[in-house]
């Protein structure tokens, strides 16, 4: 696992976005696997950029969303599906086709998962997925307790998770209760993996999932078991790692002599 702390939410965003500008590069039809909330606005104005202004191309690829809230349609302002499209896909040449995002309201759960799961595969696997972390060490929706094998299902969500995402809601009673969301054991697969993090509300679930033991009732740290996964935080999210000294030094290090390694490991 490779640990970045940088100065603030702006680096961060720019370093996630000139990871994924990487991988388009050396493969133009690759396969994202996209998040939602937040912390990853940043990262999508930067490759929003990086299209307009450096003609950076996404008329390859292909893109899978983690999750969605159950009941919401795609055209609900809080939906995922609709931060999506206001936040990335509106501005990007991505063919609408080659879009997938949970769909909220799709009449058989178990079915719909099943598919998404399939579709996922069908496409070769994600090349490289986003994530953010939620306050309670979720990735996706997958709260604590998720089998770390989980795959593509209904999930629950935690009264801190409602609470945590009222924010975005007009108040706490409208936040759906489910979720669609891609299991532990799916994000696993996919072949390389950034997470972002940034603020000091994060500091204390960062520290957990990065430098705690490996449990189901901190989803986020099953990622230690990923050959190939960075962690981009600014210095908040960063403040409580033990070992911040070190992963400081080696991205040091890492600037000056190995530039193109960084966030390969
Ligand atoms: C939601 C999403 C997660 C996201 C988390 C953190 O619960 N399902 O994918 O990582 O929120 O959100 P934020 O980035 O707003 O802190």
């Amino acid at each position: 696992m490779e640990v970045i702390i940088t100065e603030n939410y702006e680096s961060m965003s720019k370093l996630a976005a000139s990871l994924i500008r990487q991988q388009l590069l050396s493969r133009p039809n690759s396969v994202l696997g996209l998040a939602t909330g937040s912390t990853p606005v940043g990262t999508y104005k930067e490759l929003v950029r990086m299209h307009r202004e450096e003609g950076l191309d996404f008329s390859q690829v292909v893109t899978f969303n983690l999750d969605e809230y159950l009941g919401l349609p795609p055209s609900h302002p809080q939906s995922y599906r609709y931060f999506m499209d206001e936040n990335l896909f509106k501005h990007i040449n991505v063919p609408p086709g080659n879009i997938h995002v949970p769909y909220g309201h799709a009449e058989s759960v178990v079915e719909f998962c099943a598919w998404y799961e399939e579709q996922i595969k069908a496409a070769g696997g994600i090349d490289i997925q986003i994530l953010g972390i939620g306050g309670d060490g979720h990735i996706a929706f997958n709260e604590p307790g998720s089998s770390l094998g989980s795959r593509t299902r209904l999930k629950t969500l935690t009264e801190e998770t409602i609470k945590d995402n009222a924010r975005f809601f007009k108040d706490e009673a409208e936040v759906p209760r489910f979720a669609i969301t891609m299991g532990v054991g799916t994000i696993m697969e996919a072949k390389r993996i950034i997470l972002i993090a940034n603020g000091k509300a994060k500091a204390a679930i960062i520290a957990e999932a990065i430098e705690g033991p490996i449990t189901a009732q901190v989803s986020a740290s099953v990622l230690q078991m990923h050959r190939e996964v960075v962690v981009i935080l600014d210095a908040a999210a960063g403040s409580k790692l033990k070992r911040a000294d070190y992963y400081r030094w080696v991205y040091e290090q890492k600037k000056r002599l190995v530039p193109q390694m960084i966030g390969r490991m």
